[in-house]
């Protein structure tokens, strides 16, 4: 049977390897949480809050993104969270979700690290157990912070390393260049994580660069500045390195004027192992689908490119070969009975 292409994106079975769990949440469920938990929010109401959501730079949606998350409070919180965005995740086909949670939000407040991990962790459990979706979690470091903070989450995190597949980097990159946490990545490394940062979305190629040599990361998340560098693309093309691209983010964030604008095409054609992603579907407008949906609307991208994104985001994932040849087969399957 043949099907539409922004259908057949939709529907196809995908990776999500870049999403903040916090991002998920949606308003609705950000004030149900606020009254459950007694936390007074800077709104009013489902819609001002929404209303709020209209971003100049990747600072003033961080901005309300940690405003947002002051109404996680207990596990049952996370798990909530959590198993709201597995749900959405499912009915976009998400077959795999590498989680990204930034604990530092959370524990600076006075909760304690095994509340998080937990509920984030028993909701990945159930939709494993449920319908046979695999997940991971990865810890993700506020870059606006300092190193010794770093150093002292990892701490926190040491009892629960098995539930903890990596780390990565995130929040304001500016004024924050990867090598700022050199050290405690390296010692990461020497714990048997694997390693992302995100680089390339706000800031310049040069911390890509960073990020490659002094964290030795195994991804970039977002990374599309580094079309500014020829050197650094073809590196990254020699290399596999995947990025992990967030299109609804990047013109929510104005890293590019407006869809048809964004440079994803130019990636592929570059032969980059480009992923497609949510980033914060709570925040930016859609969860992954919606980003696939709205990026092969509005640019020349056909069913061989949907094709490739599929097979990269499986690829790219932290997943045994075994489990990686299994979803390859799907992608497969699902491409020779709707092409
Ligand atoms: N960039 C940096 N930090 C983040 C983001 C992002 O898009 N989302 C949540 N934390
Ligand atoms: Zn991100």
């Amino acid at each position: 049977m043949r099907i539409t292409l922004p259908e057949l994106v939709r529907r196809m079975p995908k990776a999500e390897l870049h999403m903040h769990i916090e991002g998920s949440l949606e308003p609705e469920l950000i004030f149900a949480l606020a009254e459950r938990n007694g936390v007074a929010l800077g709104w009013d109401s489902v819609e001002t809050l929404r209303q709020a959501y209209a971003f100049e730079d990747l600072q003033s949606f961080l901005d309300i993104y940690y405003a947002g998350a002051s109404v996680l409070l207990v596990e049952q919180d996370f798990y909530d969270m959590t198993w709201a965005y597995l749900l959405r995740a499912r009915a976009g086909n998400v077959r795999h979700a590498e989680l990204f949670f930034d604990p530092q939000t959370h524990t600076a407040r006075g909760v304690p690290f095994a509340d998080i991990v937990g509920g984030i962790g028993r909701a990945l459990d159930d939709a494993g157990r449920e319908w046979g979706m695999s997940g991971a979690l990865i810890m993700c470091f506020l870059r606006h912070l300092d190193e010794d903070d770093a150093f002292a989450t990892l701490e926190q995190a040491m009892p629960h390393l098995s539930r903890i597949i990596g780390v990565g980097l995130d929040s304001s990159e500016r004024g924050h260049p990867p090598e700022k946490f050199a050290r405690v990545f390296a010692r990461c490394r020497e714990l048997g994580l694997r390693l992302v940062a995100h680089a390339g979305e706000e800031g310049p190629p040069a911390y890509i660069w960073s990020a490659l040599d002094t964290l030795r990361v195994e991804r970039i998340d977002h990374g599309v500045r580094c079309v500014e560098d020829e050197a650094l693309v073809r590196y990254l093309a020699a290399h596999r390195i995947p990025l992990t691209v967030c299109p609804l983010s990047n013109v929510k964030l104005r890293v590019f004027a407006d869809m048809a604008s964004h440079n994803l095409r130019q990636l592929l054609d570059a032969d980059l192992a480009v992923t497609l992603n949510s980033d914060d579907p709570a925040y930016f407008g859609g969860y992954v689908e919606d980003n696939f949906a709205a990026a092969f609307e509005a640019l020349p991208l056909d069913a061989g490119h949907a094709y490739q994104l599929a097979c990269n985001s499986f690829d790219a994932a932290f997943l045994p070969p075994q489990a990686k040849a299994q979803y390859r087969a799907e992608v497969a399957a699902f491409f020779a009975a709707h092409t």
